[in-house]
């Protein structure tokens, strides 16, 4: 044998055994197709917006500051948690669906921000918004996949397969229903009753996803929507007894807690009726309160723990509902990455990269993502 023929046969022994022995290849998921709202959308929501005429401040800088260099749609300083799950399994960044991308392939991302659990026109109907909202709840979200899916699968024999090796990822959704709820005035009671509904709506859709051949899903939970600037502003009250030990509210941090409480039960109830996939819950709350009541450990600034970085107002949360980032005139903190809340909404980068860590490798998803995927 020749000697170049034998040095290559041992490389490519070693990489195999080097493969094998790591216990999993980080190129197990070969694409992702990802449902939920402004948390992961990578640019959907200003498509949506565009074509009603409806202002989107997240096409401005400084959104995308730190990672992309310009605003590409997300609501983020740089990458959201979808962007880290592709590049942990070396796949590109999703294309938000709405932009017909050619290539859906390797996976596509139909989150829009606003999008909620329950059907737009039931917070319409009910007169519960005193805006018209964009349609694109998670049934529409589900819809969008049903209808892109041929391009990927076709429904031949077998064609279950297709998705043997797609990460699905479902949510977060709850936030933004349980935002108009409180919105609409609703008392805690009331918030809370909405649950059941909400959560039976997104293990609908991850039923009918696991039908269609989804194998692993990722549900996230609701973070602590009770600890965000906007919300912290927009329901202040001298009474302090409700705000917990790092002045998030406990009332709106209450239903958040029963939500996630009752999805991972529900989860839990699929994996009983679907045990031939795996469906993971990704605790999106734990991991922000560690960062809340820690924030060195982190490398935050302790006195901005609950302050957006970019936005006008200073104070404790530095947070105007009428005057907010990707408006002209306003700035960023010079460090995100010191900032928990990017907007008064949504996370920094560092926050969402400690979150997909969190959930692809850690303790706050059940099963780990990377675990999963060598099952
Ligand atoms: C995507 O395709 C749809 C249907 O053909 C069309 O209505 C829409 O304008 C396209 N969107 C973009 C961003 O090009
Ligand atoms: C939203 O879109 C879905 C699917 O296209 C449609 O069935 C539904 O009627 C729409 N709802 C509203 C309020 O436009
Ligand atoms: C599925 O079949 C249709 C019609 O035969 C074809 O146009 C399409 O390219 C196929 N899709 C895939 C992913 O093979
Ligand atoms: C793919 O999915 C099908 C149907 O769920 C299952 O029977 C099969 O074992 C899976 N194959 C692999 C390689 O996971
Ligand atoms: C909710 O209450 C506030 C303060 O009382 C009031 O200004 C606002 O108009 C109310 N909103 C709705 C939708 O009823
Ligand atoms: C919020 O911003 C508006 C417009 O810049 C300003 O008129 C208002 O006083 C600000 N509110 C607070 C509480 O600072
Ligand atoms: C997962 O954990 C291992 C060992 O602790 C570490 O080497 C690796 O970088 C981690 N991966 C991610 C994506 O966090």
């Amino acid at each position: 044998m020749e000697l170049k023929l034998l040095f290559a046969l041992a490389f490519l022994l070693l990489t195999f055994v080097s493969g094998v022995s790591s216990g999993s290849s980080h190129y197990y998921f070969t694409s992702m197709f990802t449902l939920g709202d402004s948390h992961i959308d990578t640019g959907n929501f200003p498509i949506m917006a565009r074509a009603i005429n409806f202002p989107a401040w997240v096409n401005n800088p400084p959104y995308g500051m730190t990672f992309f260099g310009r605003p590409t749609g997300r609501q983020c300083d740089g990458r959201v948690i979808v962007d880290f799950m592709a590049e942990e399994f070396g796949l590109p960044f999703l294309p938000p669906s709405l932009a017909n991308s050619s290539d859906v392939s390797r996976g596509v991302n139909f989150a829009v921000g606003g999008a909620t659990a329950i059907a737009v026109d039931f917070f319409e109907k009910n007169k519960l918004v005193p805006f018209k909202l964009l349609n694109n709840s998670l049934d529409v979200q589900v819809g969008w996949f049903q209808d892109l899916r041929p391009s990927i699968c076709n429904k031949t024999k077998g064609s279950r397969r297709c998705f043997n090796k797609s990460l699905f990822m479902v949510g977060e959704f709850g936030v933004n229903d349980y935002n108009f709820f409180w919105m609409a005035n609703k008392t805690e009671d009331q918030v809370r009753s909405y649950v059941p509904s909400v959560v039976k709506r997104i293990a609908l859709a991850v039923e009918r996803l696991i039908e269609d051949g989804a194998a692993h899903v990722v549900v996230p939970g609701n973070p602590p929507s009770g600890c965000l600037p906007s919300v912290l502003v927009s329901r202040q009250t001298p009474d302090k007894a409700a705000y917990d030990h790092v002045g998030c509210l406990r009332g709106v941090n209450g239903v958040v807690e029963h939500h996630n409480k009752l999805l991972r039960k529900t989860v839990g109830g699929l994996r009983a009726k679907y045990p031939h996939a795996t469906i993971i819950f990704a605790d999106f709350y734990t991991p922000i309160y560690k960062m809340l009541e820690n924030p060195r450990h982190f490398g935050l600034l302790a006195s901005g723990v609950l302050k957006a970085c970019c936005g006008t107002g200073g104070g404790a949360y530095n947070w105007n509902a009428s005057t907010f980032c990707g408006m002209p005139g306003v700035a960023a903190c010079p460090d995100p990455s010191a900032y928990v809340s990017w907007d008064g909404v949504h996370y920094t980068e560092a926050v969402n990269r400690y979150i997909s860590e969190g959930w692809l490798n850690g303790t706050y998803a059940e099963p780990p993502i990377l675990r999963a995927m060598r099952n």
